[in-house]
């Protein structure tokens, strides 16, 4: 895999000098048509029909696969529908075992799945290196699918160590990767043979793209996924293509200050009294943290000025999310409980801002909060 400075040079060079017809345009041309001319029978440029393929997307796909050191990669028209893709070359009967701490998004179509079409899932705590010894054993179980770190309780997993143990037994490692980026983790390299990413997130990176990323390993991979991709079709259209190649050039720059503001405001958070625990994995911007009581919530929420109280993560502007009442909702009161995710917690997706700021601003919400919960105590007692 390139080194980071080199990653950095081609990331920003992206889709430059990819012009064939001869402009010189620095910034890859946007193809907007879904047809393309054929001089005669049997003969095409290479290009037939947007579903298939289009120049803009191949730029994209081409930058996504390097990023994550893969054969090949697709850009999809969500982080959904690339999970979706993934699990287009499964069957009824087969079993994948799943970290317990994911998305709620996935957990839902995990659902939809196990109760439709007869996928079963196996829940693991993504440590228990023996429960998944066990689990990858059974001929029935085909992959292993995880995130690290967890959402929303930042639990970290070893993918070296899972795929090690899960390819004795030819079972494949699928990773959403969201969270770290390759900037931080390139699963790939540390022997997954799927990546996934909600692209509306850090590689799109300024809360205006909805996209999804799956970049493979293997060539056998890449043709299903191909095959299952043009034949259903939730391609990426060539606008948000173009969007998510600009974005790429300042991952890794993004990525530092996401990362930067995100230690600064854990050491600020650990020092507040009305923070009762901090959830941090040690890189990258996402942060979440518990509040002594639920009560404080939504005062805290409703006093912040710079940070937005919104459901996503990985833009430039910081954001705050509640997953047990959005993440997470689908989830039954007796999963988030066991999973932690309790109504006193809180995730940040820490942006780009001057981290003093961002500081300022939560100290600022929890002193609101903390008067507000003192005046009705002292109001409900009166
Ligand atoms: C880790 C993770 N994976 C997948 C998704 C789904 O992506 P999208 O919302 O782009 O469909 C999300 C969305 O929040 C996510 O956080």
């Amino acid at each position: 895999m390139a080194e980071k400075e080199e990653l950095e040079t081609f990331l920003v060079q992206a889709g430059n000098r990819s012009d064939d017809q001869k402009t010189g345009a620095v910034s890859t041309p946007v193809y907007f048509s879904t047809a393309y001319r054929h001089h005669g029978l049997g003969e095409s440029t290479g290009y037939d029909y947007a579903r298939e393929n289009n120049p803009t997307r191949d730029v994209l796909q081409a930058a996504l696969s390097k990023l994550e050191n893969g054969v090949q990669a697709f850009a999809l028209s969500s982080g959904m529908a690339a999970i979706q893709l993934v699990f287009s070359k499964f069957r009824s009967g087969d079993q994948i075992v799943i970290s317990d701490d994911l998305y709620g998004g996935s957990f839902r179509y995990f659902d939809d799945l196990h109760h439709n079409y007869a996928i079963d899932f196996i829940s693991w705590d993504g440590q228990d290196t023996e429960f998944l010894q066990k689990a990858v054993a059974k001929p029935q179980v085909k992959a292993v699918w995880l995130e690290t770190p967890s959402n929303p309780t930042m639990k970290l997993i070893d993918i070296q160590k899972t795929a090690e143990i899960a390819h004795q037994h030819e079972t494949e490692v699928i990773v959403d990767n969201t969270f770290y980026t390759p900037i931080i983790q390139r699963p790939l390299d540390e022997g997954a043979d799927v990546v996934v990413h909600s692209a509306t997130k850090y590689l799109g990176g300024h809360n205006d793209i909805l996209a999804g990323a799956v970049v493979c390993k293997s060539a056998e991979n890449a043709a299903i996924y191909e095959r299952n991709l043009m034949t259903t079709g939730a391609v990426l259209d060539p606008f948000s293509c173009w969007l998510l190649i600009r974005s790429l050039k300042t991952l890794p720059l993004r990525m530092e200050k996401h990362e930067k503001n995100a230690q600064e405001l854990v050491t600020a958070l650990e020092k507040e009294p009305l923070v009762t625990q901090v959830l941090y994995p040690g890189h990258g911007g996402m942060i979440s943290f518990y509040l002594r009581d639920a009560g404080l919530v939504d005062q805290f929420l409703r006093h912040l000025r710079v940070i937005s109280f919104a459901e996503s993560l990985g833009g430039v502007e910081s954001l705050v999310t509640v997953p047990a009442t959005q993440t997470h909702a689908d989830l039954t009161e007796e999963q988030r409980q066991k999973k932690h995710i309790t109504k006193n917690l809180l995730r940040l997706s820490v942006g780009i801002e001057n981290s003093q700021d961002l500081i300022k601003d939560i100290q600022q919400a929890l002193a609101k909060s903390a008067e507000y919960s003192h005046n009705q105590v002292t109001s409900t007692e009166g």
